[in-house]
């Protein structure tokens, strides 16, 4: 039985990196980008139907929402050769255009005006699935509409189907960047809260580390989105092989996060993959040997982690699960995970099993690769904390000088007084502290006292 995936991608960064990872599951299945299969492809094992389901003339669709409150990128992929794979009524662009102006209360706000409509589209997917498994959310976090709108979202999903999985991919701002929108630790704070309360898993980009990953494999100082967004795409598929090539295990999206999050609140995951070679993204660097403990060593180095933290000394993992791919068999795995713990390249938590999970993973026999073994790392680190502190800190500093609320203040959650702004802080210092205190022997305890 298929366990569907359906998507939503909220806002300028959401939908462009929704692109890219279409065009590539796209590539992996055999899909042209109209949504016919390619001549070549034939009817293999892969599981298609976990993202895509099929029209009547038996083309391929996403099980894809397209959702902004300006029509500019959602109107780029409409003039792209993709522009007729997707289902149209699964798209809605703003009538009127504006965008959410960076604005978190005005995606959140908007997004309520048009609450039906986004219901409607969410209702027919899945009534369209037969065995739901849940839902993946694709956006920034720094904005207006995949902050805000990407929020009232994930509230709606939680309310409405409780039982099924939330996942996002969230990609938070350069933290080193402070012209790129002023507001952004408001809006992250006031999205935090939300990823926090009403998602199941999130797996943390940040735009720092993306430019640098991307600096490196791609050879240039600046990288564009679309470079940034080839690696994020690639980590998506990656992470996504087990359920779209299923084996004996870890072949549903419910069982990879509940081996990765023991407790509901520490949800947050890194990732790193590599290598990123010419076959993912263009120009990347030539193939570097790569063997399964090569594989693993690279994946624990903190410069190929795409989120910038500060570990500390206690700083340590909750869980790792790496999902490696191609020409490995399980005597080289179980070797490498000998060495990876002779050498202490990981420590982990003190109350729980310390081991890395792996994942043997098909490839799709469509995109040719050069080097042997690929690998993706998903771990729950407790060093995010820091990364969170470093919003808070930003947010703080703003919030002293109540700078620039006033385009809040407009909107009707905040009319009344910044209470949200206040409980959202709380949350997200809970975590903060719930992050550190998994670093202790008795957090088992922690919240009881
Ligand atoms: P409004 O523009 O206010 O309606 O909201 P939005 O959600 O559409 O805004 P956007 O997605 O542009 O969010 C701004 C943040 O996302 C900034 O931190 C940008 O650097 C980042 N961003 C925008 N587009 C992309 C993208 O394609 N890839 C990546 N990695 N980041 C992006």
């Amino acid at each position: 039985m298929p366990r569907e995936i359906i998507t939503l991608q909220a806002g300028q960064c959401g939908n462009q990196i929704g692109q890219e990872f279409w065009s590539l599951l796209c590539a992996e299945h055999g899909i042209s980008p109209d949504g016919t299969l390619e001549d070549f492809a034939t009817e293999g094992p892969d599981r298609k139907d976990v993202f895509f389901y099929q029209a009547d003339d038996e083309h391929y669709i996403p099980r894809a929402l397209l959702l902004d409150l300006e029509p500019r990128v959602i109107s780029n992929i409409l003039t792209s050769p993709y522009a007729n794979l997707y289902n149209p009524e699964n798209i809605l662009q703003s009538k009127d255009g504006g965008g959410a102006g960076n604005n978190w209360a005005a995606g959140y706000a908007q997004a309520e005006k048009i609450h039906e409509e986004i219901i409607e589209m969410i209702d027919r997917e899945a009534d369209g699935s037969d065995s739901l498994e849940g839902f993946m959310m694709m956006h920034s976090i720094a904005g207006g509409t995949g902050s805000g709108l990407g929020s009232n979202l994930l509230e709606t999903l939680n309310d409405r189907y409780p039982k099924k999985l939330i996942q996002t991919y969230s990609v938070f701002p350069n933290s080193q960047e402070t012209s790129d929108v002023v507001v952004q630790p408001y809006n992250s704070m006031l999205s935090l809260k939300r990823l926090t309360l009403n998602a199941d898993s999130v797996v943390v980009l940040d735009n720092a580390a993306l430019n640098r990953i991307a600096a490196d494999t791609f050879h240039i100082q600046n990288p564009n989105f679309a470079q940034t967004n080839q690696l994020v795409s690639t980590v998506m598929s990656a992470s996504t092989t087990t359920l779209r090539y299923p084996g004996y295990m870890n072949n549903d999206l419910v069982g990879i996060v509940a081996s990765l999050i023991p407790t509901p609140r520490c949800h947050y995951l890194m990732t790193s993959y590599t290598p990123f070679t010419g076959e993912q993204v263009d120009n990347a660097k030539s193939v570097r040997k790569t063997t399964v403990l090569d594989v693993m060593r690279r994946l624990l180095q903190p410069k190929n982690k795409m989120v910038s933290t500060n570990p500390s000394k206690k700083s340590c993992y909750i869980s790792i699960l790496n999902i490696i791919q191609g020409d490995c068999d399980p005597t080289d795995v179980h070797k490498s995970l000998m060495r990876v713990r002779e050498r202490r390249l990981a420590q982990f938590i003190p109350w729980g099993p310390a081991s890395i999970q792996v994942a043997l993973s098909k490839k799709s026999p469509y995109v040719q690769t050069a080097h042997r073994v690929s690998g993706l790392m998903l771990a729950n680190h407790t060093s995010i904390g820091s990364f969170f502190k470093r919003t808070c800190d930003q947010y703080d500093r703003l919030r002293k000088r109540n700078a620039f609320l006033e385009q809040y203040r407009r909107e009707p959650m905040f009319a009344d007084g910044l209470e949200e702004f206040d409980s959202s802080r709380e949350v997200v210092q809970e975590l903060i502290s719930e992050y550190e205190a998994c670093e202790s022997p008795d957090y088992i305890n922690w919240g009881s006292q």
